[in-house]
């Protein structure tokens, strides 16, 4: 009997995807059989990408891996998990500050849908402190982001974001 594949989602806005994001995105891949990232609406942030637009960067920036898909979802993620069969919610974890928030959400998440567990995986110790609203704040006042985001996309980012004075 052939094992069941392994599913696990890397959800988040991704306004726009870091450094970060990618180095939780790929540990990710190299547990599960198969990765979903997938946009998804916080609605305490306002994007200044559309879901279709980070769909697009994400996609720039993991073309070539074999197990790692984009996708995007305007719903419960609990919900989104049940129809994708998965079996993990997999988040990077930053700083204590992310702590409560992430835990809540977990809990949440557990409760509409037991069958799926939330795994945190500790960010790496150079992106500890890097947040796509960081990068969008250096990049309007015309600072350097190329050690925050992929080569991929980082003129997609500046088009958008710097504010010529
Ligand atoms: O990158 P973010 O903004 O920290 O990601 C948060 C996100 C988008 C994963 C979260 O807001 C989410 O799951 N949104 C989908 C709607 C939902 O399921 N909300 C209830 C979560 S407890």
């Amino acid at each position: 009997m052939m094992a069941k594949e392994r599913i696990a989602i890397c959800p988040g806005s991704f306004d726009p995807v870091t450094i970060g994001h990618l180095d939780i995105i790929n540990r990710a891949a190299a547990m599960f059989d198969r990765v979903i990232v997938t946009v998804m609406t916080n609605t305490s942030k306002l994007c200044s990408f559309t879901a279709e637009e980070r769909v697009g960067m994400l996609r720039k920036c993991i073309q070539g891996a074999e197990n790692i898909e984009v996708d995007s979802y305007d719903g419960l993620l609990a919900e989104y998990a049940a129809k994708k069969g998965a079996c993990a919610i997999i988040k990077g974890l930053r700083a204590m500050s992310d702590f409560e928030y992430e835990f809540q959400m977990a809990l949440t998440n557990k409760k509409l849908n037991p069958e799926v567990e939330t795994l945190f995986l500790t960010t790496s110790a150079q992106n500890m402190y890097l947040s796509s609203s960081m990068v969008k704040q250096i990049a309007s006042m015309g600072g350097d982001i190329s050690d925050f985001v992929p080569a991929e996309i980082h003129r997609d980012i500046i088009n958008r974001i710097y504010i010529k004075k």
